[in-house]
């Protein structure tokens, strides 16, 4: 089996390499110039995985590539990921996040319409939410540009699967973790800065929204449902998460008790840091992933947040992360 991955060099991209490498695939991924290689997720599966130059703006480098490979799957992962980002740089996230997935789409359908598709949708979709939990038939509210462009990239997808007769399918994953995650996400930020606080190098940490609540999982689990995905009799679209909520101040109690100190000590509420509209809580019902896929997630968040920690404190003194 041959596999085509966008976004490789990202947190997600990075465990579903491993996980499709163990499983005997020959894994390409596209990855974009850039005037230094950020390469560091990946770094320890170079020799193993073949690069490919595109760019999500860029519709004939992506067909090239597909050409090139001849992937029997495409897992479309890249994306501008960061909600804050997305109201600085709203029509960047939609090339990107929204009109990116027409592209990919449309060059597996110049190339090869049997290809099987994933589009990594999200639950930032649910937004303002209608319902708790959320399930595939929950109607979106999407609260960020980054939100918006995620709902475009869903329904497009659903219609180029109704429209074209593709294996097609989208995603719906709750926000998900690990070591490798980027620093401005806010389980990172934490556990980086409960690191640095623990080993003498800074002291305080600025917050936002403390109350806000989020069905956090762990990333390698997580790539494991897109994976399933694409081996189901018929293409279908899957919520996934972990079905139990969290608040920013629950994550800041355990990566400080993982540190033996005190949050209230070290953390500043910082107003620059809440967002024009923001997304309060969110809940995942996956019933449908684990009845049809028989995917369950297995790290719990307690877990997950003492590994990022121990990771971060390994890194910052020196030597290597999870
Ligand atoms: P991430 O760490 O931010 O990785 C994003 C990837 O997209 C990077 O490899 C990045 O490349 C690539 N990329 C961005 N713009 C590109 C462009 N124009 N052309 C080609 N590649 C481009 O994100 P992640 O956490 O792994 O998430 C993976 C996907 O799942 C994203 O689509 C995200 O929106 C979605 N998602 C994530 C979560 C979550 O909790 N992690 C939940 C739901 C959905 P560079 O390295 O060059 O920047
Ligand atoms: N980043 C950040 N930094 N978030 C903070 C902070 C802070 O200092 N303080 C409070 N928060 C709150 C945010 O307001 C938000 O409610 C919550 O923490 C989570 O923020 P992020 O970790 O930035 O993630 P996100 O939920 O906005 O988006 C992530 O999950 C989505 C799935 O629901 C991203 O990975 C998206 O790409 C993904 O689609």
């Amino acid at each position: 089996m041959i596999a085509l991955i966008t976004g490789l060099t990202g947190q997600d991209g990075s465990y579903l390499a491993e996980l499709l490498l163990e499983k005997g695939y020959d894994v390409h991924g596209i990855v974009r110039r850039s005037s230094v290689e950020k390469f560091d997720r990946i770094a320890h599966l170079t020799d193993r995985i073949t690069l490919h130059q595109a760019d999500l703006l860029d519709q004939l480098s992506l067909i090239d590539a597909i050409r090139e490979v001849r992937p029997n799957e495409v897992y479309n992962l890249a994306a501008q990921s960061f909600v804050p980002t997305s109201w600085k740089q709203p029509l960047l996230t939609g090339e990107f996040t929204a009109l990116g997935v027409t592209r990919v789409l449309e060059a597996v359908r110049a190339v090869d319409p049997e290809i099987r598709f994933y589009q990594a949708s999200s639950s930032e979709m649910f937004g303002s939410v209608r319902e708790t939990p959320q399930n595939e038939l929950t109607p979106f509210y999407p609260r960020s540009p980054y939100g918006v462009a995620k709902v475009y990239g869903h329904f497009i997808t659903v219609n180029y699967r109704e429209s074209y007769d593709l294996y097609a399918v989208s995603g719906i994953l709750f926000n998900h973790e690990s070591p490798r995650r980027g620093l401005e996400f806010v389980t990172r930020k934490v556990s980086w800065n409960a690191a640095r606080i623990k080993l003498g190098l800074s002291e305080r940490l600025s917050i936002g929204n403390l109350e806000a609540q989020r069905d956090w999982g762990y990333a390698a689990d997580y790539v494991e449902a897109m994976w399933l995905m694409l081996q189901q009799d018929e293409p279908e679209d899957f919520v996934v998460g972990t079905g139990v909520m969290h608040s920013v101040q629950d994550l800041l109690e355990i990566a400080f008790d993982e540190i033996g100190r005190d949050w209230k000590e070290h953390v500043d509420l910082d107003p620059s840091l809440i967002r024009p509209a923001e997304v309060e809580h969110l809940c995942a019902d996956a019933s449908k992933a684990r009845d049809l896929l028989g995917w369950e997630p297995r790290v719990k968040f307690d877990e997950l947040i003492r590994m990022m920690v121990r990771s971060d404190l390994a890194l910052l003194s020196g030597g290597a992360g999870t």
